[in-house]
């Protein structure tokens, strides 16, 4: 079978980073089309860095890297620095990107490619705020009918929210870009906290990915540890969710996850819960199903197969 061709959206961030690597490691089920970056875990002009520096470190430059939207549709840019730390990938050594980004913005080519390949074979992953996709739905609404599937990273239920009480950071940025994809009628998967907070990263995990010597192991060791100082009032130990590599790993590996179809929306109105998904998860509402919810991962095939696809990048 051809590999599953795939657009990332993305605002790296080390998670972000995480599950770019994962995903340039298994080029045998997924091709990368294209690297599309978004103002979230840091501004614009530092996820586009950072993706820049990551296909680098994983020895792809030819995937190219579009610049996208640098704030949300409605709301102003949250950033997260204090968990990301300055540059959004603190922690690893990573040299400046030699690579140029592409002069087409984000939003312009993402519409162009799914409208250019055949109807179902593009995916779209989004490991940020949703922007530069409902931007590209407002612009050509035919662009919806030819995703295969959307795959985010976003949103909590059982697990309450890391922004706010209520909402989850990449859904909490942007709410009403992710409810005007939420209500598309696209194809939806979601890896919310609920799921990822099942598969956390443990510092033994890291010393084998470390140990198995390529560089884009050893970076990915060292910006892991940055990433995991953030949550020791939350966690127990070391051990932390990589959020974002759950949407490569639902990829590559759909069923050692346990998922549900829900009906989801997404709270755009109210002050304290603005950025809430809103999951019925026991179908109370009767309403019709849009969302196919992540909930737990079995995790040691997860890192098992995160660790074999990092450690064979160069
Ligand atoms: C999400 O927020 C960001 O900080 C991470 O990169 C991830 O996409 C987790 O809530
Ligand atoms: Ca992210």
């Amino acid at each position: 079978m051809a590999p599953r061709k795939i657009i990332i959206d993305t605002d790296p961030g080390q998670d972000d980073a995480f599950a770019i690597l994962f995903a340039l490691g298994s080029p045998e089920d997924l091709e990368v089309v294209g690297i599309t970056t978004v103002g979230g875990n840091v501004p614009l002009s530092l996820t586009t860095k950072n993706a820049l520096k990551v296909v680098e470190l994983a020895g792809r430059p030819d995937v190219p890297v579009f610049a996208g939207c640098p704030a949300p549709m409605v709301k102003k840019l949250m950033t997260a620095e204090y968990v990301h730390g300055e540059t959004g990938l603190d922690g690893a050594e990573l040299p400046e990107p030699a690579t140029p980004v592409q002069d087409e913005h984000a939003v312009n080519w993402m519409v162009r490619t799914i409208m250019a390949a055949r109807e179902g074979e593009i995916t779209v992953c989004t490991l940020g705020p949703m922007t530069n996709l409902a931007m590209a739905m407002t612009m050509e609404p035919r662009i919806v009918p030819r995703i295969r599937e959307v795959v985010l990273m976003g949103g909590g239920f059982f697990e309450g929210g890391n922004a706010t009480p209520a909402a989850e950071f990449n859904i909490f940025v942007d709410p009403h870009a992710a409810h005007k994809v939420f209500h598309s009628g696209v194809p939806v998967t979601m890896a919310p906290i609920d799921c990822t907070y099942t598969a956390q990263m443990t510092p033994e995990w890291l010393g084998t990915l470390r140990a198995t010597g390529s560089r884009a192991a050893l970076e990915a060791a060292n910006m892991a540890e940055f990433y995991c100082q953030y949550g020791d009032h939350k966690f127990p130990t070391r051990a932390r969710p990589i959020h974002d590599a759950c949407v490569t790993g639902y990829l590559l590996s759909p069923n050692i996850y346990e998922q549900r179809q829900c009906y989801v929306t997404v709270d755009i109105s109210s002050s304290e819960t603005i950025g809430m998904t809103v999951v019925d998860w026991w179908h109370v509402t009767g309403k019709e199903k849009n969302v196919n919810v992540l909930r737990r991962i079995e995790p040691a095939p997860f890192f098992d197969l995160m660790l074999d696809r990092i450690s064979a990048l160069p």
